[in-house]
């Protein structure tokens, strides 16, 4: 079957510059039904598994933020039934690598991408992910080149220019030594540049690397996501990586966007020798789980004494 329905030349052109929306074929593989979901969630590595919830402005401890939740006592049916209900998400992580038959359909759809945009082996990840009907995306971006492919459900995306404004230099490379957190200072007042636009069920989106996004559920949602990395992306990342470490290490003062071009190579060489050397800092916080999935309660989240995540 195939998994790019409507792909064009105009779309092969403006791939990976522009923001573009495409349609795709993946629920017609009957792999994101609740069934398929359900068997997914019962056999997907823990390890590769985040239960999250967003909680309230006015929340006492943690307003408006993610927490970790402790899923290990949750069948596949509790959990699908908990992304119903109101404000629990999950990712898959890597589900499309891991498990044979959605690999099978990961590499069609690159396959396909690759043969219309004549680029190489993207040597994509894909993870899945389910959301309730109030889930929210913070305002970030992505390190890697991402495409989302909407299944079921509508989402509306806002994404934004890729200025200073949006997205400082300073900001990125705080990212580059903080494995979980890629989230980017916002105010409600940047919407006004914003592409915005409602994603319904087979629609995909991709737009140009490192532009600044943030996602708002409408329903209950079920989307891929998959990311890779080119040359452009890993060679402006091991730059930004050098700064931040500079930056935190030496308290160098020193920008991405007024480096020269040959300032930026010789950075990008640096920072992959200072990664292998294990001299870059690492700033990602501990992941602290503090709510349990528990179908007692309407909304599946009940707090509990927070610990740091072990599985
Ligand atoms: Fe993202």
């Amino acid at each position: 079957m195939k998994m790019l329905a409507d792909w064009s030349d105009r779309h092969s052109e403006k791939f990976q510059d522009e923001v573009l929306t495409f349609q795709h074929n993946l629920e017609k593989s009957g792999l994101f039904t609740d069934e398929a979901l359900i068997a997914l969630l019962d056999t997907h590595p823990s390890e590769q598994m985040d239960v999250c919830t967003m909680t309230d402005p006015d929340h006492p401890k943690f307003p408006n933020r993610f927490l970790t939740g402790d899923f290990r006592d949750a069948d596949g049916e509790t959990l699908l039934a908990a992304a119903k209900a109101e404000r629990v998400f999950i990712n898959l992580r890597k589900a499309m690598n891991i498990h044979p038959e959605y690999k099978a359909l990961l590499d069609n759809m690159y396959g396909e991408l690759a043969a219309k945009t004549g680029s190489k082996t993207f040597n994509a990840n894909g993870g899945i992910l389910i959301s309730s009907p109030i889930s929210q995306t913070p305002y970030h971006f992505d390190k890697t080149e991402t495409i989302l492919w909407h299944i079921r459900g509508i989402k509306r995306v806002y994404i934004y220019p890729r200025t200073q404004k949006f997205i400082p230099d300073n900001a990125y490379e705080a990212t580059m030594t903080d494995k979980v957190n890629d989230d980017l200072p916002y105010t409600q007042e940047f919407d006004q540049e914003a592409f915005i636009h409602d994603l319904q069920p087979g629609e995909g989106l991709s737009w140009p690397h490192a532009a600044p996004h943030r996602v708002d559920n409408k329903t209950y949602c079920v989307s891929v996501t998959t990311e890779y990395s080119t040359r452009a992306t890993a060679m402006k990342n091991a730059a930004m990586l050098t700064n931040a470490t500079l930056r935190h290490r030496f308290g160098v003062k020193t920008s991405y966007e007024t480096d020269g071009t040959t300032s930026r190579y010789v950075k990008s060489m640096f920072g992959r020798v200072m990664k292998k050397a294990g001299m870059v800092p690492d700033t990602t916080p501990a992941d602290m789980v503090s709510f349990k999935i528990d179908p007692g309660n309407p909304n599946f989240v009940t707090d509990i004494e927070p610990f740091k995540r072990n599985f």
